[in-house]
């Protein structure tokens, strides 16, 4: 007689998994389960067994394994991991808490926020919001009139729903400031730089890609993911540059990717000289601009609108989260590229587009900044700047060689940025120390973002409560100026201020605050005072020292840098002999 239950089964399988069901099911057979107690006498009497005897002895070992018991191994301990993974970034001082901080945006209370549970007024020196346009009620009522009308959301992608009229609007504008036939937006630029390098680099056949050292993760990532052949040449350094593309194959497609204003270091690049050596050997370039856009250039395009060379960059990326006070990123070039990035970018693809409050405080900062009231704001903006690289100089307090609007002050150490920082907030001062990873170790630095709304008052008690907080953490610095006296060579200086009205670093605003603190007295007139503008360098030893000849025994090795490297503009104070 048949077995009434394996013969419902399909033949195949009882032939493979026979060693199986003899096993998970034999006990329940009352013919097995009997022939199981005396295995070997009565095994005949199963019909299986007798017809498939050999086969079950020759089930293959893969099919019977998983029925074996298995040894107990403990379960994978995932808490421990992360617990090692968090305690080498507390050991290294890398681990990073995060500062509670709302940052106010009523009028007049920008830059200051609330900081810890108690809501302590702080002033913010740290916001990438450079000139405060999260605040203006221009881009605040745009944010609301959009919420009111189209809601907080986009609802889907670009391709379902979420591609609104706002949407093309503000890659028009986009595109427009930079000079561009098309634009692309995404949710940030970070995922602008990713998307676009790593699609770029990925489809154009055999891309080679020359990447900037000191380039944003962003981009490394973007780079990294279109596993694209990839140089590395030195940080602004075109020499470099074109030494690695002299040596790369001609007829391959290639793209130069760099950045203009340096985000840890405020350095800018040599972006004409860049741009063509790239095209010399055929390359694109891809420019980001995130912390120059809304900030230099008649209309806020960024450092190439400013030196008239906008033409010069193939694909521009910027961001929306920072001058432009909201959240987002884009790139601009050709109708081509952009289209090309459009159809395969997953990154643009697959992710909600930008809702419509950000869509409309976005084109609206963008059209704010573009006009006079922008003009007006980046003026304002540079002389706040170099009001305090000006006041960090005469407090001989260190600072990088920036050119630019960031201004990096390094302490080395982790804990020790950290402790400075936390020395500071405690003064009513919030800078936030800057560490590995997003810069290297021993690099560790205070950035300071200072904005059109700090005022040489808020700078004059920034500079006494840094003093105070490099003392309270034993922090030496050499001061190259002491209360208005040359440590060298115990000279008082005074302030002499001349004009001069072509320059971006000549706004209205300069030098006449710190003046009078350094010379305890009032020297300078109210006329002046409107039209302060350009500070240079003197010396009675040196003779009315002029641009690019700076006696350099007089500054901080590092400030003698900027000075020299920045050489097409004159810079800052005039310090005299009394
Ligand atoms: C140079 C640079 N590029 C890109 C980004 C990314 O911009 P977003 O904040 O819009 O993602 C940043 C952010 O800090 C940056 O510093």
């Amino acid at each position: 007689m048949p077995c009434p239950f394996l013969g419902s089964l399909n033949q195949t399988f009882v032939r493979n998994y026979g060693a199986t069901l003899l096993k998970q099911y034999g006990s329940y057979c009352p013919v097995v389960s009997r022939g199981f107690r005396t295995l070997g006498s009565d095994e005949t009497k199963c019909p299986f067994i007798q017809n498939n005897g050999p086969i079950i002895s020759e089930a293959p070992k893969e099919m019977t394994e998983d029925i074996h018991d298995v040894p107990v191994v403990a379960p994978y301990q995932y808490d421990n991991f992360f617990h090692d993974q968090i305690t080498a970034k507390k050991n290294d001082y890398s681990y990073r808490v995060f500062k509670k901080v709302s940052r106010l945006a009523a009028d007049g209370l920008y830059p200051w926020a609330l900081e810890g549970s108690e809501h302590r007024k702080v002033v913010v020196w740290c916001s990438n919001d450079y000139l405060g346009a999260s605040r203006h009620p221009f881009v605040k009522n745009a944010a609301i009139s959009a919420i009111k009308s189209y809601g907080t959301g986009a609802g889907g992608t670009r391709n379902i729903a979420g591609n609104s009229q706002m949407t093309e609007k503000l890659e028009a504008e986009i595109a427009k400031i930079h000079k561009k036939p098309a634009a692309l937006i995404f949710s940030s630029c970070f995922v602008a730089n990713d998307a676009t390098l790593s699609t770029l680099a990925k489809i154009l056949p055999g891309c080679i890609v020359y990447s900037d050292a000191g380039n944003h993760a962003s981009m490394i990532h973007g780079i990294r993911n279109s596993r694209a052949q990839k140089h590395i040449f030195r940080h602004n350094d075109p020499s470099h540059l074109k030494e690695l593309l002299a040596a790369s194959p001609t007829g391959v497609p290639k793209l130069v990717v760099f950045e203009t204003v340096h985000s840890m270091s405020g350095a800018i690049c040599p972006l004409e000289e860049m741009c063509n050596i790239a095209h010399e050997y055929g390359a694109l370039t891809f420019v980001d601009e995130v912390h120059a856009v809304g900030l230099y250039g008649k209309h806020g395009a960024g450092i190439a609108e400013e030196r008239g060379i906008q033409n010069s960059i193939d694909i521009v990326s910027g961001t929306l989260g920072k001058a432009f006070g909201s959240v987002g990123g884009y790139i601009a070039g050709s109708s081509l590229l952009v289209d090309t990035v459009r159809s395969l970018a997953p990154g643009f693809i697959f992710t909600t587009a930008l809702p419509p409050p950000v869509l409309a405080a976005s084109l609206a900062a963008i059209r704010l900044l573009a006009g006079e009231e922008g003009r007006a704001l980046r003026a304002k903006h540079q002389a706040i700047v170099r009001y305090l690289k000006l006041s960090l100089l005469i407090a001989g307090l260190p600072q990088l060689p920036s050119v630019s609007h960031i201004v990096p002050v390094p302490i080395k150490g982790a804990d020790k940025v950290a402790q400075v920082a936390d020395s500071l907030m405690k003064r009513g001062h919030y800078v936030q120390s800057i560490n590995h990873p997003t810069v290297a170790r021993g690099e560790e630095r205070l950035r300071f973002a200072p904005g059109p709304y700090h005022t040489p008052e808020m700078i004059d008690g920034l500079i006494a409560a840094l003093i105070e907080a490099f003392h309270e953490n034993n922090i030496p610095f050499n001061e190259f100026m002491k209360n208005g006296t040359c440590r060298e060579c115990r000279m008082e200086y005074k302030m002499d201020i001349s004009y001069s009205e072509e320059s971006r670093w000549s706004p209205p605003l300069m030098g006449i605050h710190n003046a009078r603190r350094v010379l305890g007295r009032n020297r300078i007139s109210d006329e002046e005072e409107n039209g302060v503008v350009e500070v240079g360098v003197d010396h009675r030893n040196s003779h009315a020292l002029k641009e690019r000849n700076i006696e350099r025994r007089y500054f901080t090795s590092v400030f003698c840098e900027s000075v020299a490297s920045y050489q097409s503009r004159r810079l800052i104070v005039l310090l005299q002999p009394n």
